[in-house]
């Protein structure tokens, strides 16, 4: 069973990856937030540093792209094979109408033809092209028409977030839909969606005895140790876990510090780190509210020291 770290937009940058291999381990597979062309044709610097270069960031790594047209799935197959890539990820469960507008992301998945279209005529099998999608976009059953092409196509696997585009996050996931769709897909199909401790895992795992892939996203932002849990790895001590998280945003502050312009930036990406870091701490509200209203990098570095003066959680082992 692969357990793989979900792609979160503006939280599982390559800094946070980076700083989570090191740190605190336990992941068999990463995937970059979506990469995508722009307008120009040109890749931006910040999507660039995802995957760029190879050689410090293809640990486990599995690139991620938006794309509704066969030019643009042509232009990333070339893109990550030649930077050395053996496989990609073909985003068809982003949810957001600024996406989907533009026809992709979940905004696909209402037209099986297009999505063919596009294999048709722009995957070149150079590397093994997985999908992570959801149901559909504003109906659960779309998805039953795109999986008989995903698989005619050669697509190497599927992940599947059984929520529909409509939802954002919103309400459940719908495992009856999974259940059906796993009757008739079995190992092909990864499951993806809140998985929040050991007993959601177990559930699904459950459920589903056949999964080989398990994607968790939000879930691990909250609890760095997750994996251990549901790989049965015993955590290590209160103490060196505090240390561990220390570690961690450490490496992060110091990295963001290496390449970003002026405490404003570094301030831009450490403060929504602690959104989800903070709920390792007791008084975890706190802990972010000290965080969010400090100015300036002195301030910030006192909310900092305030938060790991703080107990770590209980429930985190
Ligand atoms: C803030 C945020 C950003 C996300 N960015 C991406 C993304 O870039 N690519 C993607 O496939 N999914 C993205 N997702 C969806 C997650 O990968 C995942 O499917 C979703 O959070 C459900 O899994 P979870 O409950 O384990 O978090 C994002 C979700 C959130 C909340």
């Amino acid at each position: 069973m692969k357990i793989s770290l979900a792609p979160l937009q503006g939280y599982t940058d390559w800094v946070f990856r980076q700083a989570y291999q090191k740190n605190i381990g336990g992941i068999d597979e990463f995937y970059t937030p979506f990469l995508v062309l722009q307008n120009d044709g040109i890749v931006k610097t910040a999507h660039k540093r995802e995957v760029e270069p190879y050689d410090d960031k293809c640990n486990n790594l599995v690139p991620q792209f938006l794309c509704g047209s066969s030019e643009e799935l042509s232009f990333f197959e070339a893109y990550f094979s030649e930077l050395g890539y053996s496989k990609m990820n073909w985003n068809m469960g982003c949810p957001y109408p600024m996406v989907t507008k533009k026809g992709k992301g979940s905004g696909l998945l209402p037209k099986p033809n297009k999505v063919e279209e596009i294999l048709e005529k722009g995957f070149h099998n150079k590397l093994k092209l997985s999908v992570k999608l959801r149901l559909g976009l504003l109906d659960d059953t779309e998805v039953d028409a795109i999986l008989p092409i995903l698989k005619d196509y050669n697509i190497s696997e599927i992940i599947l977030h059984p929520r529909i585009g409509k939802q954002l996050y919103k309400g459940t996931v719908n495992l009856n839909r999974f259940n059906d769709l796993y009757e008739k897909y079995e190992s092909y199909l990864g499951y993806n969606g809140d998985i929040g401790c050991e007993e959601d895992f177990k559930k699904v795992k459950n459920l589903f005895p056949e999964l080989q892939h398990v994607m968790i996203g939000r879930g691990l932002l909250k609890d760095y140790w997750l994996p251990y849990k549901i790989k049965g790895i015993a955590l290590p001590s209160s103490d060196i876990r505090r240390n561990q998280l220390k570690n961690m945003h450490n490496d992060i502050f110091k990295l963001y510090s290496s390449y970003l312009q002026g405490d404003t930036q570094i301030m831009q990406k450490m403060k929504p780190f602690w959104e989800y870091f903070s709920s390792h701490f007791e008084n975890e509200k706190k802990v972010l509210k000290a965080i969010k209203k400090s100015v300036g990098i002195k301030k910030y570095e006192q909310a900092v020291e305030f938060a790991f003066s703080q107990q770590l959680k209980v429930d985190k082992g």
